[in-house]
């Protein structure tokens, strides 16, 4: 294989004309005059790649004339192979990935390339775990899925707040709680698209209909069950926080990331290690009031998106391909998330944290999380191996003080 370091590029943003890629290549550009990469712009289309380059011009102010433009489609394996033979790098938005992903991933462990990517699409990343991770352990690319706000916040959080417990505890939290306290922000077209397909390939078939729900589904082959159970549907009381909860949309992926990591960190966090993850909602009557109504509504939104006719309708009349939260919203949306991490044993040594990002979570935030996780993969030292990764088990430490430097993000102890 040829060596990484003679590549053209540290990185590529694959799908650089897409709402996210778009935002991913603004924050690249602005991070260039503090660091040194030779990078790129790729997509399908090269007059919407140019008046992206001028787009991301004006918006940051620097120089982006002499960007380079990389030109393939995601359906051709050659143009995959082309492009995963150029650069060290592929940080691709071009998604739904479960239609769009697959032959850029083969191409990148073929090439040991590393790649990171926007997917929560659970029973793609499960396809792929099965298809490619042992190639990807023999060429060293580092395949390293859900780089956005599914599923860093959770993955990065729980790494951050286990590595505090066995610092001060000697010991790992036997449980920890990730609880989404507040959140603004919007949706965008592509991330609608993908929902839609994870609903349409559920319909069709009952192996994804499984994958979705069993918690250890992405687990490495030999250990997919362990002590937590599918998400909870209904709401619930939490003692821990004095609060009404309901169930968080996301968790599904989320909750398998973070136990995915636990295996391929060598179970750090333990051998019987839970976590889950829900919304707080407050307390006392209204509180339960709240809970119950927002369980309701999910339940009712994935039942009436389970139904084709239905979920066609709503798809039109929600935001299109391309389309997505405006600048306002991205730059007043946030997020505030809290953890609690259960000492095996002693109350006392219970740890409680928070995760915050100063932009919405879907776009202005996770913009800056994937550009950096790019930009971790290209150029920090990491000692994690190649294979289908995540981000904590594949840039852990050194992604967490990027995210902290440059993405916006705050990990600390309460
Ligand atoms: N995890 C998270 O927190 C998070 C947050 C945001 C987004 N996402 C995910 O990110 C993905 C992108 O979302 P988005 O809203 O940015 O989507 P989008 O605006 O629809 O962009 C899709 C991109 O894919 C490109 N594309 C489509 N087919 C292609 C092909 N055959 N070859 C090459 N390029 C192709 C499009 O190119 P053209 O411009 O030429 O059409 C465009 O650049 C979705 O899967 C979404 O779920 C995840």
């Amino acid at each position: 294989m040829e060596q990484q370091s003679e590549r053209e590029f540290d990185l590529v943003v694959w799908g650089a004309t897409g709402f996210t890629g778009r935002l991913v290549a603004e924050h690249l550009l602005r991070r260039s005059a503090e660091e040194s990469f030779r990078w790129a712009l790729g997509g399908r289309n090269r007059a919407k790649l140019e008046a992206v380059r001028d787009t991301i011009e004006r918006e940051t102010g620097r120089d982006a004339g002499t960007l380079p433009l990389v030109l393939g489609n995601s359906d051709d394996e050659a143009s995959m192979a082309a492009l995963a033979g150029r650069t060290r790098v592929v940080c691709t938005t071009v998604g739904p990935y479960a239609q769009y992903g697959s032959k850029l991933v083969a191409a990148c462990v073929k090439a040991g390339t590393h790649y990171c990517d926007l997917t929560g699409e659970v029973q793609w990343i499960r396809r792929m775990i099965d298809r490619h991770h042992d190639d990807a352990v023999s060429s060293g690319a580092r395949i390293v899925f859900t780089c956005g706000f599914d599923c860093i916040p959770s993955d990065l959080g729980t790494f951050f707040l286990q590595r505090e417990a066995i610092a001060r505890n000697g010991a790992p939290c036997s449980h920890v709680k990730y609880r989404v306290n507040d959140f603004a922000g919007g949706a965008s077209g592509g991330t609608i698209a993908s929902m839609l397909n994870m609903m349409e390939e559920a319909e069709h078939d009952p192996e994804v209909r499984r994958i979705v729900s069993a918690p250890y589904a992405i687990n490495p082959k030999d250990q997919r069950s362990g002590p937590d159970a599918a998400e909870r549907l209904g709401p619930s009381h939490d003692p821990d926080f004095g609060q009404w909860v309901a169930p968080f949309v996301m968790a599904s992926i989320n909750t398998k990331v973070v136990r995915r990591s636990n295996a391929l960190l060598d179970h750090l966090y333990g051998r019987d290690f839970r976590y889950d993850e829900a919304v707080l909602m407050g307390s006392g009557p209204l509180g339960l009031a709240k809970a119950a109504g927002v369980s309701a509504g999910t339940a009712a939104g994935m039942g009436a998106m389970a139904i084709r006719p239905l979920r066609r309708l709503i798809g039109k009349r929600l935001p299109q391909p391309g389309e997505g939260p405006d600048a306002k919203t991205r730059e007043s949306g946030h997020f505030d998330i809290l953890l609690f991490g259960r000492h095996a044993s002693d109350p006392a040594r219970n740890l409680r944290g928070r995760v915050t990002g100063d932009r919405d979570p879907g776009y202005g935030s996770t913009s800056k999380m994937l550009g950096e996780s790019a930009l971790c993969l290209a150029l920090d030292e990491l000692a994690s191996p190649g294979g289908c990764s995540t981000p904590a088990a594949a840039m852990g430490e050194a992604l967490l003080t990027r995210l902290q430097k440059s993405a916006g993000l705050r990990f600390e102890l309460e």
